[in-house]
């Protein structure tokens, strides 16, 4: 499928496995989600723009390049916020906008309880950031949200996804690359990925 990225690095696969590993605890969870979002993050920004700008090297004046875009980081709360730090070391004059949503047990549909975006666009490119992309909905409604903030350039970040998550935002947003640790087997019947790590968040945060 067109845009949808599932890393093949190495180190992603070995740090992707210590996570789902089900004796990991929420110390050791949370550092590898940093990682894993920085590396996969490092793959999803390849095609940031920048400008050209005179420095001067202790041996000589040179042409470097500096990043041009405005960049916003968007975890959607709450497994996202384990994902920031991992990014936000990688490009530290980021914004960081947060998007409160969680399912509805019964109904699987997401709730939104946090936006505090204002009114006007800050940043011209988004990273979304959320672990999981189960049955597609909660990334849907945060690309939903973007767009209708005014901003085009989205990228959507997770950990592992679900094949009928994928098809569903891939048919709504075909235009936002999503980028993947892994594309796992199928959605359970209470909308849990398999075999996936559990709860995110409640991993992330011991709850
Ligand atoms: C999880 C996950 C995603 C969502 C994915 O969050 O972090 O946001 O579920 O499911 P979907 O693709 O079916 O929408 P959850 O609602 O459990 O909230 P939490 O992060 O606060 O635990
Ligand atoms: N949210 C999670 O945290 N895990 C899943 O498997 C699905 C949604």
């Amino acid at each position: 499928m067109n845009n949808i990225y599932e890393s093949t690095h190495p180190l992603v696969k070995h740090k992707l496995t210590r996570l789902r590993d089900q004796a990991t605890k929420p110390k050791k969870f949370r550092e590898l989600v940093r990682e894993i979002s920085a590396l996969l993050t490092y793959e999803a920004t390849a095609d940031l723009l920048t400008r050209c700008v005179e420095i001067k090297t202790p041996m000589a004046p040179t042409i470097g390049e500096d990043l041009s875009e405005k960049i916003g980081l968007v975890p959607i709360l709450r497994a996202g916020l384990g994902m920031v730090e991992g990014v936000w070391e990688l490009m530290p004059s980021a914004e960081v906008w947060h998007i409160g949503l969680f399912r509805d047990e019964r109904t699987l549909k997401p709730v939104s309880y946090y936006n505090r975006l204002p009114i006007a666009p800050t940043v011209s490119v988004c990273l979304i950031l959320d672990p999981m992309l189960a049955t597609g909905g909660s990334a849907v409604a945060t690309v939903d949200i973007l767009k209708n903030w005014g901003v085009s350039k989205i990228k959507f970040v997770a950990l592992i996804a679900a094949p009928e998550g994928i098809e569903k935002f891939h048919s709504v947003h075909p235009d936002v690359p999503v980028y993947l640790a892994a594309i796992d087997d199928h959605l359970n019947e209470i909308g849990y990925i398999v075999p996936g790590l559990g709860d995110a968040g409640d991993r992330m945060f011991g709850t």
